[in-house]
Parts: structure tokens; C-alpha cells; sequence
């Protein structure tokens, strides 16, 4: 026994087992395949139906996968796309062929990540991982009476949110074949065949090579995984093609260090399977060498036989021991049976066990692991160089494991030196502890996964799938806690012409603490390249989803009176998304369908700053593909105080390290309130537009002396002018549309906002009754049918909350002016585009300009019209320090709410660093 440990500590000699006893199936196994040996009586699934590669005189080409729609045993057709097939490594088609079966995700294959997976052993075919452990498909537990075994579903596949391909590797193993085995079943072999294999896979399967790719392997392969990872990534290095999306790879129970024996005994002393005791005297006898032990050391070997004698399922200690019928000895150096029963599980039962046992699966060759060389002692040093590499990865333990214990996956970890980035705690599933969970710099996650053994899914499905499919969406959009896409929408004929993601981001301590919801629109042009904008709505307190229907988004109400059913929805050829990825933020808590359980603390200026900061980064952690592309912030109305705040801190956020970093560029403002003394302007605003008349106009001049907004309740004189003004039945968001009475009467509350004009609230209310569809509110009205529609909530992924346009009430205003950030920011040279639509009472185009020429910025170009087609679009002049401010003409509150063209010809040139 010993010997084995001398060659694996000097891993250069190599040493080839080969095992008699398994004769009866190898020399099968060396001939042709054509005639699959071990087929003949009843399968768990059918030659015919596994189609063997195509007759090479029939099909000319390369042997691609064939579709299989049913499988005998199971009911129906397979409601998951399996597809089955060869790929042919070597020089000639009958040399080396790699039996595979490729199980599309369920849910969205064109962005999921893709998977390789390799099944332990060596030489276990990797069916056993699609029907025991993280595929589809099981076996029915039940008496086997000679007809097919029956298939049934498993609920908790990972192919639901992951394609994965279950290899057959090495040759030899499951359906793989080769002319000539001998010297083909080795660690290298294996690891060079495996990536060899997933190339000559994606040029088969071109559509899948820009998915993420993951390698997944478990128990032994753990030896061969990290090895293969590492091929693969140098092989990317110097360019083979296709080349690789990799991502990182998952490890389940894995072998490593080829002396995980070793911590079976202090495992097993732990779990109360032997006693203190028998636990002394084998440290004392053994000296923490159990796995090579001398054979002379007589009192070490005695007290490992009556641990030996424990008749435990060392696969899973909770689990029944079943006695296996064969009782051949398991001769790899890494599982030389301790525990008589390990083999038990490996080895396909000729005779009929017990049903209640695992492995009792029907009769099939699960592994072959005769004629394998083992050539890599341990796993580890590939672990340390791929930590370089910054792969992401997850290393699992079913913690009632004896083969590969928790513990000595613990110590190879703890060996790499990582830092702790999150120490130990319990990872819960229904409130519950599924097991512990650390994480580490470079990317690694180390789980257990409680009450489970060889390996964590196959015992525990429900928590393996909780696990894998929360790993696996950090960076996949995936998990129903991250954002979906969304395809369709109710009012909208056909599928959306456009990419939309929907989502949550939590901000809380705990998952329903704070929640933000978001809408996120993919540039149409190169996402990939093409700015990153964050929209935040006015208000305080509008949902930004009317920014994305009423002003820069891709979609549009269509007028028309309301019915009863779902709103109709239009395109809007004018989107900002057009050459900008932009995401619609619901901020601050409490509006659209953001969420929290605690309102009152968090409606406020510096929250709603501090948050929409918060939210950014950690959208962008999810969204990681986005963390190169230019940043820009966008804002209009009330947002005009919070933007720049919120710039200042990202920028200040980036000085100090924080993460990921945010390229931010610059910020764009639409008709912002900046002072809160907009209203000031509104009476000279008023006059320059010829409505009110001039002895009205000097009359307020001389009884209010400039100031409108807050006025002495004494000062009777200009509280008349004033009642004279409101008077006017002006639509103060565009003077040029139509008036229309609103249905509630309530004031607004904002000081900001003291109506001086009545109907200055009725565009931020949802309406509740109807109105005429000729008035612009007319949509407010429509929105709030539509976004409070179940139909929509569904393809919203929306949770919780009634939906109002704005809701301004219970907000506390802290920054009175954002001039001082204006003049913060400009020492940094970032972009800024100030617009202004020039027929906007409530933050009048003069407001604007007054707080710009404040800054003292010198003019660079001044006030010239610009033009869209040849006409004059709006006036513009440019600032040292980055500022443009531009006007659109004949448009309100704000800009490209009313002229959609030309506020799209403004921000299109603007982004692109061009003249308006
Ligand atoms: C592996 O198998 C192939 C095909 O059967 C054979 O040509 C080759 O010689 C084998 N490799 C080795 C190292 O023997
Ligand atoms: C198989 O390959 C081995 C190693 O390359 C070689 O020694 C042996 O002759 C080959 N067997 C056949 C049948 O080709
Ligand atoms: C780790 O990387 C170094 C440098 O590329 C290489 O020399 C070494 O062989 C690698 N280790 C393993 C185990 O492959
Ligand atoms: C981890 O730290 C120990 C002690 O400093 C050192 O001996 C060992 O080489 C380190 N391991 C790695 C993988 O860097
Ligand atoms: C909500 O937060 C406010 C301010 O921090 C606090 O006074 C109040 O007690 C909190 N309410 C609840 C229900 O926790
Ligand atoms: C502007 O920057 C200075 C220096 O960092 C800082 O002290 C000040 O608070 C900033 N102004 C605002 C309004 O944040
Ligand atoms: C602009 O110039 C005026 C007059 O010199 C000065 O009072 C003001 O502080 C300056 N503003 C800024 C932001 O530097």
C-alpha cells in the first residue's frame, strides 16, 4: 500500500495501475463501440434514443449533436431541449470519439453561462451527474422489475439558469470510446482531451461562444479541474480558436491534495462516529498518517480496522450503508478503502441491492476507473496560479462527507493565503440554515451545505440549487433577486425592439430593508461601448418610468381614451437609448415602486443622494460588464438640486478607492431647479412672454420688490398683483399647451413650489378621475392605469407597492442651493449639458442662465441658435470648464418631453463630444 504513497510524494516516476479484476468490462470498452458495450438489457435510456453519431458515409461533415425529444422511461416529451452527440478527437473519425449530453438552460440560453462538467471517479460517467446530482432528470426509487426504469423531473436542475455539457471523460468512461485506451487514461491525457473537447464543442456550437463559461467538476475531478482551467486560460493566452469566454469554475467535494484520508479520522471523531477513545490511540499510533501507512506499524493498522469497522456510508454519514456486492478493493492511492463500503458507490451493482440504498440506479457501467494513471498528485499549485488570474470560483462541501471531509477542503484553502472578505456565517434557504458560507479576495467562495454528502446535490438538491444559482447570478442575470429581462409588455404589440431589464437593488443590511427598483434600457447602438447614464426624475418623488414614457425613453402612451383595458404603448423613434444605455432609477425610497421599510428616515436630500450612490455601485457589481463604459449622470426638474450632489460624491466615492470604480464623465441637467428661487423669475418670465402686461408687471415689481416666492403675509399690495397673476389659466410647464384643471385640490408642500400657478401639482399627480385626452396630464392618468395593471406588475417583476406618478409628500428638503456643487465640480473638469425648454415657467431658461453666469466661467462660444434640418432648434453657448447650455425652443417642462427631436439631435451631439 505504501508504495503508492512513495510514487505520488515523487510525482515524477509514473505509475500505472491496472487492474485485473475490472478485465471483463476494459477489454469491452478497447474495442469499437459501435456495439456499446454494457448495453444489452434494460437501460436508463436507449441507444436508439441517445443516437449514436451520425454513419459517417451518410452525413459528410463533422459529426454534430442530435437533438433527442423523448427518452424511454420517462412520460412525455423531455421538457428541457437534451441533445446527444460525438466529438472526434482524433486524426481519424474512429480514434478517439467523446460522448456528450448538452442540456440547454431553461431560461435563457443566449446570455446564461455555460458549463462543462466533469463527473469524478477517474472514469464515472457523467450521466451519473445529469440524473444523480445537478441535471434534470432521476431515477424513480423503485423496485426494479425488468422493464425500463423509470425517469422522473428534478426540480432543482442548475440547467434552469445554466446550459450545461456533461462530458464522458476519460476516454473510455461512459459512452467515450477509443481505437486504443492504454496510455489514453491518464490526468493528462484527461485535462488535455477535456479542453480539446470543449473547443472542437464551441466550433460546433458557435453560438455559445460568447457565453460566460464556467468548468464544473466534482470529487476526483477535482484533481483534474483546476488543471483543465488552466489549460484553457493559456490557451486563450496564445489565441486558440474559438477562444474561450472563462469566466471561473465550481469544485464539489473535491479531491485536491490526495490526503483527504487523512482528515477522515479526526472528521469522524468529530461527527461522534468514533470514540475519544479510538481517536487517542490512532493519533498516538498513526501520527496523523493514515492514508500511507507503514505496514509494519502493526498497532496503526489494528486501530484502523476497527475504524473500519464502523459499516458507515463514508459518502454520506447519515446516509444507509448498503454492502456492495462486489469485493474487489479500490486500488487508487487517494481512496484506498478505509472504509470497506466506499467502493460500494462507485462500481455498478450486479445484483440487486436494497432500493433504499443510493447506487441502487439500474444496471450500467457508472465507472470505470480500471487502467487510469494518476499523474497529478495535487491539485493545489494550479489553485494558487489561477488565483492570479482573478477566475472566479466556488469551492463546496457537503459537510457529512467522509471521502473528501469539509475540513481538509478548509485547509487547502486557508493554505492559499486569501484574505477574508466575508467571514463564516450561515447561507439560509426558507429562513433556514443550508449551510456556511466564507468568502475570500481573488474571487473564491468556500459553502458547505449542511446535512449533505458525496456530493452536496446529489443529497441536498433544493440547497444545491439555492447555492449554485445565487453564485452563478452574480454576474449572470439570472436570480429572481437581480434583475430580469423583460421581453414583452402589456399595451405593447409584439416583442420589445429593444433590450429591457427590470430589478431591485437592496440597500439594506437585509434583503427587505431598502429596495430600489430600476428600469434599464440597453443602447441600441454598442451597448458594449456607448455611455452609461443614470436618470433620476423630479419631484421630489416621480417615478423615473415617466421619464422613460414622457420624455427620453423608447416608449410612448398612445392617446387615446382609456377603455378599461391595459394603455397602449408606442415606440418612440427619438430615444435616448438610441446611443446611450441609460438606467431609470425609482429615487428616493418611497417613490414608483422603490421600497422600504422604513420610509420617514429615508425621504430626504441627503439620503436620496447618498442612495442613488449606493445603488450606482452596487448596480454596477451586477452589472460588471458596464464598469468601463463612460459615466454620466442625468437629471431634470427637482433632481436639478440632488445631480450634482450625487456627482460630487461619485467623484469624491472614486478619489477614496471605493468600488468598482465609476468612469464618470460628466452630467446633464434638464430645466433644474438650482436656487429654489426659480419662482423669482417667473414674473419677468411671465412679462418677456407677453402674459401679463406691463402696468401689471411694474406693479408687482414695485409692491413685491423681486421677491414672489416668499412673500410677507402682510404685504397685501403684492398679495394682490400676485392673485392677479394666478389669474392667468397658463399651464406653467408649457405655456404654449393646453390648461387643464386637475381633479385633486390638494397644495403642494415644497417651498419650492408655493403654487403661485394652480396648476403647477396637477401634472405631478396621478389622476385618479379621468380628463380631456387633449391635455398632456391626460397620460399621467394613462400611466397610472397601466403601471398598476397586474399584467404589467408580472412582466415587471414588480413586488410590492402601489404605484403613483409622484409622491412628494414626506420629504424633508436639506440642500437649499446646488450652486455651490456647480462650482465644486467645475474645478474638475468634468462635462456638463444644462438645458433649458425655453416655454417653462417653473424653472424659467433666465433662472438658469443667472446661476450660470454666477459661476464666472468664461464663454467660449457664445449665444448662437443651432439647428435641426436647417432650422433653429434652441440657442446654445459654450463655458470653459466643460458647460454647454443650450435651449430647445417652443418646448416646456423639460426639453424633450415636448420636442422629442430636437432634444434627442441635443443629447445625441452633446454625448459624442460634438457641436450642438
Ligand atoms: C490513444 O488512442 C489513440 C486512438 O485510439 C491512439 O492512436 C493513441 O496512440 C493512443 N495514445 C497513446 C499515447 O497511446
Ligand atoms: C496502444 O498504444 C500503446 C501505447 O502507445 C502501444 O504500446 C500499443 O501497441 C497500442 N495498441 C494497439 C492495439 O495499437
Ligand atoms: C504555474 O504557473 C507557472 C508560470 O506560468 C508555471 O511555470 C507552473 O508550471 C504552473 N504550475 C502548474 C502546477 O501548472
Ligand atoms: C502561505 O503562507 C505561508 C506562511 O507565510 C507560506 O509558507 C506559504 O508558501 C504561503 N502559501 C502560498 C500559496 O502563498
Ligand atoms: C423610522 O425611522 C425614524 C427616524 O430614524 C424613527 O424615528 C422611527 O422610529 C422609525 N420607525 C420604525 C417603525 O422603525
Ligand atoms: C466643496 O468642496 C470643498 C472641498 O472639498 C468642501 O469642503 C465643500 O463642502 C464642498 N461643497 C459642497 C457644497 O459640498
Ligand atoms: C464670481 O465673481 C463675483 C464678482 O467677482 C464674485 O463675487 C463671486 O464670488 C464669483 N463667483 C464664484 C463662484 O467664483
Amino acid at each position: 500500500m505504501n508504495t503508492f504513497g512513495m510514487i505520488c510524494f515523487n510525482c515524477g516516476i509514473i505509475f500505472v495501475i491496472v487492474l485485473a479484476v475490472f478485465a471483463g468490462v476494459s477489454s469491452q470498452l478497447g474495442s469499437k463501440v459501435e456495439e456499446l458495450p454494457g448495453f444489452e438489457g434494460p437501460l436508463p435510456v436507449s441507444y436508439t434514443h441517445l443516437k449514436a453519431r451520425p454513419e459517417k458515409e451518410e452525413q459528410p461533415g463533422p459529426p454534430l449533436g442530435s437533438k433527442v425529444e423523448e427518452l424511454p422511461g420517462f412520460e412525455g416529451p423531455l421538457p428541457f431541449e437534451l441533445e446527444t452527440g460525438y466529438v472526434g478527437l482524433g486524426e481519424r473519425d474512429d480514434d478517439m470519439q467523446v460522448f456528450y449530453y448538452f442540456i440547454k438552460s431553461e431560461n435563457d440560453p443566449t446570455k446564461d453561462p455555460l458549463m462543462l462538467w466533469l463527473t469524478g471517479g477517474p472514469g464515472c460517467s457523467s450521466f451519473s451527474g445529469l440524473a444523480f446530482q445537478i441535471g434534470p432528470l432521476g431515477f424513480k426509487t423503485e423496485k426494479y422489475d425488468g422493464s425500463v426504469p423509470n425517469l422522473i423531473l428534478r426540480p432543482h436542475s442548475w440547467t434552469k439558469v445554466c446550459s450545461i455539457i456533461f462530458v464522458d471523460l476519460p476516454l473510455g468512461t461512459g459512452f467515450s470510446y477509443a481505437k486504443n485506451l492504454t496510455a489514453n487514461r491518464s490526468d493528462w491525457k484527461l485535462v488535455h482531451h477535456t479542453h480539446q473537447f470543449l473547443r472542437k464543442w464551441l466550433i460546433d456550437h458557435p453560438e455559445f461562444i460568447s457565453n460566460e463559461f464556467y468548468m464544473g467538476a466534482d470529487s476526483y475531478s477535482g484533481i483534474p479541474g483546476p488543471a483543465i482551467v488552466q489549460e484553457i486560460s493559456k490557451g486563450n493566452e496564445i489565441g486558440l480558436q474559438p477562444p474561450i469566454n472563462l469566466q471561473g469554475y465550481l469544485l464539489g467535494n473535491p479531491v485536491t491534495t490526495r490526503k483527504e484520508k487523512n482528515d477522515q479520522i479526526p472528521f469522524s471523531h468529530g461527527m461522534g462516529l468514533i470514540s475519544d477513545e479510538l481517536y487517542e490511540s490512532l493519533k498516538r499510533n498513526c501520527k496523523g498518517e493514515y492514508t500511507y501507512v507503514d505496514s509494519t506499524n502493526e498497532l496503526c493498522l489494528r486501530d484502523l480496522n476497527y475504524y473500519d469497522e464502523a459499516r458507515i456510508n463514508t459518502f454520506n454519514i447519515l446516509d444507509r450503508y448498503c454492502k456492495a456486492d462486489s469485493a474487489k478493493k479500490h486500488e487508487g492511492p487517494w481512496i484506498r478503502s478505509l472504509t470497506q463500503n466506499f467502493e460500494s458507490s462507485l462500481n455498478s451493482h450486479l445484483t440487486e441491492l436494497d432500493t433504499r440504498c443510493q447506487g441502487t440506479k439500474g444496471k450500467w457501467e457508472r465507472c470505470f476507473t480500471g487502467d487510469y494513471e494518476y499523474e497529478i498528485c495535487s491539485s493545489f499549485p494550479f489553485h494558487v496560479n489561477l488565483s492570479a488570474k482573478g477566475y472566479r470560483s466556488l469551492i463546496y462541501s457537503g459537510d457529512h462527507d467522509a471521502v473528501v471531509p469539509f475540513m481538509s477542503t478548509q485547509a487547502w484553502i486557508r493554505a492559499l493565503n486569501y484574505s477574508i472578505l466575508q467571514d463564516w456565517r450561515p447561507w439560509l434557504l426558507e429562513g433556514q440554515v443550508a449551510g456556511y458560507t466564507r468568502t475570500y479576495s481573488n474571487q473564491m467562495t468556500f459553502a458547505t451545505v449542511k446535512g449533505s454528502g458525496h456530493t452536496a446535490p446529489e443529497y441536498k438538491p433544493e440547497e444545491g440549487y439555492a447555492m449554485f444559482s445565487r453564485w452563478i447570478a452574480i454576474f449572470a442575470r439570472v436570480s429572481s433577486q437581480l434583475g430580469s429581462k423583460v421581453e414583452e409588455l402589456p399595451g405593447f404589440e409584439g416583442p420589445l425592439p429593444f433590450e429591457l431589464e427590470t430589478g431591485y437593488v437592496g440597500l439594506g443590511e437585509r434583503d427587505d430593508d431598502m429596495q430600489v427598483f430600476y428600469y434599464f434600457i440597453k443602447s441600441e447602438n454598442d451597448p458594449t461601448k456607448d455611455p452609461l447614464m443614470l436618470w433620476l426624475t423630479g419631484g421630489p418623488g416621480c417615478s423615473s418610468l415617466c421619464s422613460l414614457v414622457f420624455q427620453i425613453g423608447p416608449l410612448r402612451f398612445k392617446t387615446e381614451k382609456y377603455d378599461g383595458s391595459v394603455p397602449n404603448l408606442i415606440l418612440m423613434p427619438h430615444s435616448w437609448t438610441k446611443v446611450c444605455s441609460i438606467i431609470f432609477v425609482d429615487l428616493p425610497l418611497g417613490t414608483g415602486f422603490s421600497y422600504a421599510k422604513n420610509l420617514t428616515a429615508n425621504r430626504r436630500d441627503w439620503k436620496l443622494v447618498h442612495h442613488t450612490h449606493q445603488f450606482l455601485r452596487k448596480w454596477l457589481i451586477d452589472h460588471p460588464e458596464f464598469i468601463s463604459n463612460e459615466f454620466y449622470m442625468g437629471a431634470d426638474s427637482y433632481s436639478g438640486i440632488p445631480g450634482p450632489a450625487i456627482v460630487q460624491e461619485i467623484s469624491k466615492g472614486n478619489e477614496i478607492g471605493l468600488q468598482p470604480p465609476i468612469n464618470l464623465k460628466g452630467y446633464l441637467l434638464g430645466n433644474p431647479i438650482t436656487t429654489r428661487k426659480e419662482k423669482n423669475d417667473q414674473i419677468p418670465f411671465s412679462h418677456g412672454m407677453g402674459l401679463i402686461s406691463d402696468e401689471l408687471y411694474e406693479s408687482l415689481k414695485r409692491n413685491c420688490k423681486g421677491e414672489y416666492t416668499y412673500v410677507d403675509s402682510t404685504n397685501e399690495l403684492c398679495l394682490r398683483d400676485l392673485n392677479y397673476y394666478d389669474e392667468a389659466r397658463i399651464n406653467a410647464f408649457n405655456i404654449l399647451d393646453r390648461y387643464c384643471k386637475y381633479d385633486s385640490a390638494k397644495k403642494q408642500e415644497g417651498p419650492w413650489i408655493r403654487s403661485l400657478t394652480q396648476n403647477f401639482e396637477s401634472s405631478l399627480n396621478s389622476h385618479l378621475t379621468e380628463l380631456d385626452t387633449r391635455c398632456q396630464t391626460y397620460r399621467n392618468f394613462l400611466v397610472t392605469q397601466w403601471a398598476n395593471d397586474g399584467s404589467v406588475r408580472k412582466s415587471l417583476h414588480i413586488r410590492e407597492g402601489k404605484w403613483e406618478r409622484c409622491w412628494s409628500s414626506d420629504y424633508e428638503y436639506e440642500i437649499y442651493s446646488s450652486f455651490p456643487f456647480h462650482v465644486n465640480l467645475s474645478a474638475k473638469a468634468y462635462r456638463s449639458l444644462i438645458y433649458s425648454g425655453d416655454h417653462d415657467t417653473v424653472v424659467p431658461f433666465m433662472s438658469t442662465q443667472a446661476w450660470i453666469r454666477a459661476l464666472n466661467y468664461s464663454i467660449l462660444q457664445d449665444w448662437r441658435p443651432w439647428l435641426l434640418e436647417d432650422q433653429v432648434a434652441g440657442y446654445t453657448r459654450t463655458y470653459s470648464n466643460q458647460m454647454t447650455f443650450a435651449t430647445v425652443k417652443d418646448s416646456g417642462h423639460t426639453a424633450p418631453e415636448y420636442k422629442p427631436e430636437e432634444g434627442y439631435a441635443m443629447f445625441s451631439r452633446w454625448i459624442a463630444s460634438k457641436p450642438l
